[in-house]
């Protein structure tokens, strides 16, 4: 595995590429990161994972000093998953004084996760565009980018920068991972105490009986709403949402396109998941 930390040296090691599977994340990788990973290494040729904690995306007051950083244990788990080229850049060479701006789009991008964190999802595009563009660079034969359906939202918008941007690199979605009680998995996890765990699990609970109640011919949203609220009663809940896959709100819920979306606070830990329908 090489483990590059500025473009010069990306650009130097990705010449006449096949495919190319890129995942980017910003680090501290579980196993969801892993599910994606190892599909990105099934599927390519070539397989670039990145980390860099994008400052632009944490907004003022948010996580962005302690986000858990363990690039030791990373680079193990990258050379272990037989990535090829490990890309960990520096903020310094990623971003320019008074440089352009990708912005998201104005309704998709600014309810749920982008109400909440007003200017979250502009610093995930930027970031990620520039990604991109840094590995098409040399023109790979194809670039697949792998993201977890854990944050719907974001694969949603990404998935409509590539497509309104004409970007050549197909968005290979990939499924939740979830710990064996349940818990979606996430970086911030690690923020939780044991109880607060304990009390995460409703999330995941309230998700299941949504689901529940579709098989049973549920399809109305707001019945659906009361019966989550009830299932995490003892949790402080930003929003329950419903959407389809253009990520349009919807009152019924339509078969294969359908999400359904949770954020909530446990403790101090802002935690989200969902379920697709
Ligand atoms: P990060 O939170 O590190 O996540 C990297 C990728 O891993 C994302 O595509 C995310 O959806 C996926 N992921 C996280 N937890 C998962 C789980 N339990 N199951 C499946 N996939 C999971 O998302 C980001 O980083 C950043 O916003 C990024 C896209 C890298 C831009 O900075």
């Amino acid at each position: 595995m090489i483990i590059v930390k500025n473009i010069e040296e990306l650009l130097k090691h990705t010449k006449n590429l096949d495919s190319v599977g890129f995942v980017p994340t910003m680090g501290a990788l579980h196993q969801g990161h892993l599910s994606l990973i190892k599909r990105a290494r099934d599927e390519n040729r070539t397989v670039i994972v990145s980390i860099f904690v994008n400052p632009t995306q944490f907004l003022e007051g948010e996580d962005l000093d302690k986000y858990p950083r363990r690039d030791l244990a990373d680079i193990e788990i990258c050379k272990r998953a037989d990535v090829d080229i490990l890309f960990m850049p520096t903020v310094e060479s990623i971003y320019f004084e008074d440089e352009l701006r990708v912005e998201a789009p104005a309704i998709r991008g600014f309810i749920l996760e982008g109400s909440r964190r007003a200017g979250h999802f502009n610093g995930v595009l930027q970031v990620v565009m520039k990604l991109f563009n840094i590995i098409l660079f040399n023109r790979p034969k194809s670039l697949r980018a792998y993201f977890g359906k854990k944050d719907a939202q974001q694969l949603a918008l990404i998935s409509q920068m590539v497509k309104d941007y004409f970007l050549n690199v197909d968005i290979i979605p990939c499924e939740i991972v979830r710990d064996s009680s349940g818990l979606a998995l996430s970086s911030r996890n690690a923020y939780l105490s044991a109880d607060e765990v304990k009390e995460a699990l409703a999330i995941s609970r309230s998700l299941k009986r949504a689901s529940k109640l579709v098989m049973q011919g549920v399809l109305d949203t707001s019945t659906i709403e009361r019966e989550m609220r009830d299932v995490m009663k003892n949790l402080d809940i930003e929003y329950i949402a419903f959407v389809n896959r253009d990520f349009k709100k919807i009152e019924t819920i339509e078969l294969k396109n359908s999400t359904i979306l949770v954020a909530c606070i446990v403790g101090e830990t802002r935690l989200i998941d969902n379920i697709w329908i």
